[in-house]
């Protein structure tokens, strides 16, 4: 994998080579520093990303446009996002077929860094039937390799407002399994140290276990920044009557650097913004890195700072006018690099399991490495027959996983609450429905290996190949043990750029339902007018 490794490299250097030098931004404690004068840094940021199409009638697509391959409309908006003051963009899903080496370079040259979401509207954690598969392992990397080359890329979201709600917790579980398995492959690849986090909604009943749980344990499994969606700060609020206060206690003792990932409640409109004044002033600027607007294009949630005419002509409204004036104002009190010595190092203890938490602090969901799938693959002799639509998958893990008590289906369960988890359930649906059926098959010699049709026999790979040895010995022969090594090399299943009803979909023991399920809840922001979530 040494070859890929220094192509990426090559293309590194071309890349700043074309451009301004942009200092990357690192993590010291709680705070972000420019790396190279140690400056603390700040950030100033606005949501930047145009709706998806989420039209339900329309189910194998899932449209967005990813806002940095769209040179024409980045290149219009850079100088409007300076006029802000603006060193950070957030942006929600990106294509990684695409080309963005255009607008990240424009943005690099006005000192603008990336913060970046992995994962896009049909490839992304569902809250309701969670998982953390090879297929979605596939599309993070993906992201991380198309953007780990440029100097401003600041960090990446393994998740965006995934649990809200005590009775989806559980879900957090995968999403913190995403975040250990990116930061990982970071590492493997030899790329520049970026931060992974996750953007957090602010549901008082689940937002202090969800700040614990992702920062407890192990350092390499742990979030490196955690980002917070508040919408609580309405109108002509103030610092204890908007919660700001009480959330600042809150973080005053984390020990990665916080920031508000989305904020900006637009009840009334148009909106003043006097919450900037408070967090980047000296009631929170010791706890807080500043924050990200919440949003830059006006569309039906009525949270844009600016509106696109059918010209693609950019109009500021009044919002952007009021942001303007009230971002300039600030000037937050910074400390350099080497003065800092951070006090708070610990991290938080996870969660206990109760009433409001549903997800074990250890283990974790199975590291999604898409090799050991395909050893066990080559080692069953009974597997889905290919005429098997995906559709119908749900109907046969019903049918397989009600026998026995589940028996056959340990190897591929998930309890994010026990943290029981078969070592094949981070496999695609195909290969977790061929190991139950080759499960079966085994306990029911004489003709097991049928389902009405819909499992077939297949000749077994009769020598393993010398590293799918370990790792089935580890998983054991019901895959109930645990593969520790990782994915190696490029790790994931092939690059996949489409997205079928089945694909990456979870399963529960007995029960199934299919990825589409993710149609509702992939959440881009506030996503109903004049919503504003003021959970206190
Ligand atoms: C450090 O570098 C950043 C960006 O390169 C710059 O904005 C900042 O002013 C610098 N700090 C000092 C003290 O020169
Ligand atoms: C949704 O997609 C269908 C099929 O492409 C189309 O006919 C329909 O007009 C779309 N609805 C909306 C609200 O865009
Ligand atoms: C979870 O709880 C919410 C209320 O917080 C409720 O609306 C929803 O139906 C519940 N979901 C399930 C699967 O029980
Ligand atoms: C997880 O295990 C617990 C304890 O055995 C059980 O009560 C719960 O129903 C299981 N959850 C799922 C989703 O299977
Ligand atoms: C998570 O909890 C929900 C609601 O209790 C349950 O339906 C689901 O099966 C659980 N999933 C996992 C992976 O534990
Ligand atoms: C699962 O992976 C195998 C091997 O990579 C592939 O042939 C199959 O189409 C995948 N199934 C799904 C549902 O993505």
């Amino acid at each position: 994998m040494k070859g890929i490794a220094i192509a990426a490299a090559a293309t590194a250097l071309f890349a700043s080579s074309a451009s301004a030098a942009i200092d990357p931004i690192v993590i010291k404690g709680s705070k972000f520093f420019y790396k190279t004068n140690g400056t603390q840094f700040y950030m100033k940021g606005v949501a930047y990303q145009q709706g998806v199409n989420t039209n339900s009638s329309q189910t194998e697509t899932l449209d967005y446009t990813d806002p940095l391959a769209d040179t024409a409309s980045c290149k219009r908006d850079i100088p409007i996002l300076q006029q802000l003051n603006t060193n950070t963009i957030r942006v929600y899903a990106l294509d990684p077929t695409k080309n963005h080496d255009t607008c990240m370079n424009a943005l690099a040259d006005a000192g603008i860094y990336v913060i970046a979401d992995l994962s896009q509207p049909g490839e992304s954690i569902n809250r309701d039937d969670s998982s953390w598969t090879t297929t979605l392992y596939s599309r993070y990397t993906s992201v991380v390799d198309v953007m780990a080359k440029y100097d401003n890329t600041l960090g990446f979201f393994a998740g965006n407002e995934v649990s809200n709600a005590p009775n989806n917790t559980n879900a957090s579980a995968f999403v913190k399994a995403a975040v250990r398995d990116m930061k990982a492959y970071i590492k493997s690849k030899n790329y520049r140290t970026i931060g992974v986090g996750y953007a957090t909604n602010d549901d008082a009943s689940i937002r202090e276990n969800l700040a614990d749980y992702f920062d407890c344990g192990n350092r390499e499994d742990a979030i490196d920044f955690w980002g917070y969606n508040i919408y609580s700060w309405c109108g002509d609020s103030s610092f204890t009557k908007s919660g700001f206060d009480v959330r600042t206690k809150e973080f005053a003792n984390f020990d990665v650097p916080v920031f508000f990932a989305e904020y900006g409640c637009n009840t009334p409109r148009p909106r003043k913004f006097t919450e900037v004044g408070a967090l980047y002033g000296s009631q929170m600027t010791g706890v807080w890195s500043g924050g990200i607007v919440y949003m830059y294009f006006e569309e039906a949630n009525e949270f844009g700072l600016v509106s696109i005419g059918s010209d693609s002509k950019v109009t500021k409204l009044p919002d952007f006018t009021a942001l303007s004036s009230q971002i300039a104002k600030v000037t937050p009190s910074a400390v350099k690099m080497a003065d800092y010595n951070p006090t708070n190092t610990a991290a938080a203890s996870c969660p206990a399991i109760n009433s409001e938490w549903a997800a074990k602090g250890t283990p974790l969901p199975p590291v999604a490495n898409a090799r050991a799938c395909a050893c066990m693959m080559d080692s069953l002799s009974c597997v889905v027959a290919n005429s098997v639509d995906e559709k119908n998958y749900g109907d046969l893990f019903g049918t397989v996983c009600g026998y026995s008590s589940g028996k056959f289906c340990a190897g591929i369960q998930k309890n994010a609450t026990t943290g029981a988890y078969g070592a094949y359930g981070m496999c695609n649906s195909t290969e977790q429905l061929a190991f139950a059926l080759n499960q079966y098959a085994l306990a029911n010699p004489n003709g097991g290996c049928d389902f009405k049709g819909s499992a077939v026999t297949k000749q077994a790979v009769k020598t393993a190949a010398s590293d799918c040895k370990a790792l089935m010995s580890q998983a054991g022969s019901a895959g109930t043990g645990t593969v520790t090594a990782g994915p190696t090399g490029s790790g994931g299943a092939a690059a996949s750029g489409t997205k079928s009803p089945g694909a990456g979909a979870a399963l529960t023991v007995p029960t199934f339902e299919t990825g589409l399920l993710q149609l509702g809840v992939y959440v881009f922001g506030a996503t109903l007018s004049g919503m504003a979530m003021i959970l206190l």
